[in-house]
């Protein structure tokens, strides 16, 4: 048997009042967490609206956001080896609100990430910055893990969310990686892990030569 089926065994052994008052906590969770998403994607809103206003073009080309599923979280959990409980998935899983923000331009990317960072009510955890030190495969993107206050009828909480940063071209080839990840028949794995290496370098050359061009432009 595997763990996810031992865990859906042990829920079914449960008390029902006890399963009743697990299942509420965990929705309570899910609620809070997608109470962060919308607050980091109004934060966000915010801050292109402004730009725009000042600059006259949008930094952020598109925002997308997920919450993680519970299938998901159960399989993280007991891939990483943690007890499996409310408490324990909000003190380690910091990817069940997930927010990608996707930019035209590379600079955009740490302007926006600033100016999320330094308001006063979020707390940066984690800064991973994969465009300056960009991963073995290839992907780019800057990822922060951040904490976002909520505030609930009666309480503040503070809740954590996944921020990508990433351009248009680091989303496109990320988006065929992913593929990539989860084909498992490939003939010839390598060859396309390859293809897709020299494909980030090709990115990484065209968002340097689209902000040259722009950065000119904007000098006139
Ligand atoms: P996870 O357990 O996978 O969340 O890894 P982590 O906690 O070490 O975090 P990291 O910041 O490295 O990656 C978080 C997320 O970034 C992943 O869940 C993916 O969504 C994305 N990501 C990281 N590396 C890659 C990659 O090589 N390719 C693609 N397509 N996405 C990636
Ligand atoms: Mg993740």
């Amino acid at each position: 048997m595997n763990i996810e089926n031992e865990t859906k065994e042990s829920i079914l052994q449960c008390d029902p009042e006890i399963m009743l008052d697990k299942a509420e906590s965990f929705l309570n969770l899910m609620m809070r967490y997608k109470c962060a998403i919308m607050e980091v994607e109004t934060k966000l809103n915010v801050l292109n609206s402004e730009f725009s206003l000042n600059h006259n073009r949008n930094p952020i080309e598109s925002i997308k956001t997920r919450l993680k599923k519970p299938a998901s979280i159960i399989e993280k959990m007991n891939r990483r080896g943690f007890e499996l409980n409310v408490e324990s998935i909000e003190e380690n899983l910091f990817d069940i609100a997930g927010i990608r923000v996707i930019c035209s331009f590379v600079d955009d990317i740490y302007t926006v990430a600033n100016l999320l960072i330094n308001q006063d009510d979020i707390k940066l955890i984690r800064m991973k910055d994969y465009i300056k030190n960009p991963k073995e495969n290839g992907y780019r993107s800057l990822h922060l893990i951040i904490e976002v206050p909520i505030f609930l009828s009666n309480e503040k909480k503070y809740m954590k969310a996944e921020v990508q940063l990433r351009t248009i071209a680091m989303d496109f080839w990320a988006s065929l990686d992913h593929k990539l990840r989860y084909k498992q028949d490939l003939e010839n794995p390598e060859d396309i892990a390859g293809r897709l290496k020299e494909c980030a370098e090709l990115c990484t050359d065209l968002d340097n030569r689209m902000q040259d061009i722009r950065d000119e432009i904007d000098k006139k």
